[in-house]
């Protein structure tokens, strides 16, 4: 019985010491050619091989990150099961990305760097936390405990999700008929959301005009999502004040694109959560266990949901 580990190396011996103290009796193997594919039954990837068919007792597919879109559902074995990244690196790391971009929208971060690049001393009016809206996209596991990290600053807090969810001092939206709703109460948005069809193209023209005047975009989801002329204009026309952007569409955006100069727009090369091999380890173990005990894994998929 064994595990395919499918990434790098530097990975994956983090991830073969803790295998061989937690699940002796699996065979850990990173080289594929080595193993019988009838052994594999558990593989570790970013996105699924293109033989995937001739691991035929393959049982869960574990997604390196926490997004699974990059994995074509329809492709998989109906009998496998996905699971999507869940471990406390990657909420830790997400938790204090956004907290970082909060608080650069909230206290004109961007604003003041361009004045020191101009050798210029000039306060500006300083909104409080209790007038600054934060709206997060995306009620999931990572939208949650970002809310709960950003709860002691003392901004108000909403939330829009696509079923309904309750969390204590958030005014939780639901549904496609309350984004208008939750976009008109959001001066600074976070998006957090999967990428599904639904999803696709939602940071559009029409979003971004449901949000209030001087609102700010924070864009840590998936490229796809974002409309990048809509956000362009938006910014331009003075209706958003500032875009803290951390994946785009195509990643790396070529060298000539807007967002690398914008004035308003601050971009990261999609860092803002990165799996964490101790973590995850942990966390892959856990989820196997729970599998050989006949519960379901942390993260699994559903596929009619894409997420
Ligand atoms: C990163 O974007 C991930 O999916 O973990």
């Amino acid at each position: 019985m064994a595990f395919w580990f499918n990434s790098d190396r530097e990975r994956g011996r983090v991830f073969a010491e803790a295998f061989a103290r937690e699940l002796p009796d699996l065979n850990f193997v990173m080289d594929i050619e080595r193993v019988d594919s009838g052994d594999i039954r558990y593989l570790l990837t970013w996105t699924a091989p293109s033989d995937l068919d001739r691991f035929k007792n393959l049982e869960i597919v574990f997604s390196i990150g926490a997004g699974v879109d990059q994995f074509r559902l329809e492709t998989l074995p109906p009998g496998v099961k996905l699971v999507r990244m869940v471990e406390d690196g990657i909420v830790r790391m997400m938790q204090e990305y956004v907290t970082l971009a909060v608080l650069a929208l909230h206290r004109n971060l961007k604003v003041y760097l361009g004045q020191q690049s101009e050798g210029r001393w000039q306060a500006l009016p300083a909104r409080q936390a209790a007038d600054c809206r934060i709206g997060v996209l995306g009620l999931g596991m990572l939208g949650q405990s970002v809310i709960e990290r950003l709860m002691p600053f003392g901004f108000p807090l909403s939330g829009w999700s696509r079923s309904p969810r309750q969390i204590d001092g958030v005014r939780c939206h639901h549904g496609a008929e309350s984004l208008a709703s939750f976009l008109g109460e959001t001066d600074i948005l976070v998006c957090l959301l999967p990428l599904t069809e639904e999803t696709r193209g939602i940071l559009d023209p029409r979003l971004f005009s449901a949000l209030p005047p001087g609102a700010s975009l924070i864009h840590v989801g998936r490229g796809a999502q974002l409309d990048h002329d809509a956000l362009i204009d938006a910014l331009d026309a003075g209706h958003l004040s500032g875009a803290v952007i951390d994946v785009t569409e195509p990643e790396p955006l070529p060298s000539e694109h807007p967002f690398w100069r914008h004035p308003q727009i601050m971009l990261t090369p999609h860092i803002a959560s990165v799996t964490q091999p101790e973590t995850a380890a942990r966390s892959v173990i856990e989820n196997i266990k729970r599998h050989r005990a006949g519960l379901d894994p942390i993260g699994l998929v559903d596929r009619s949901r894409g997420y």
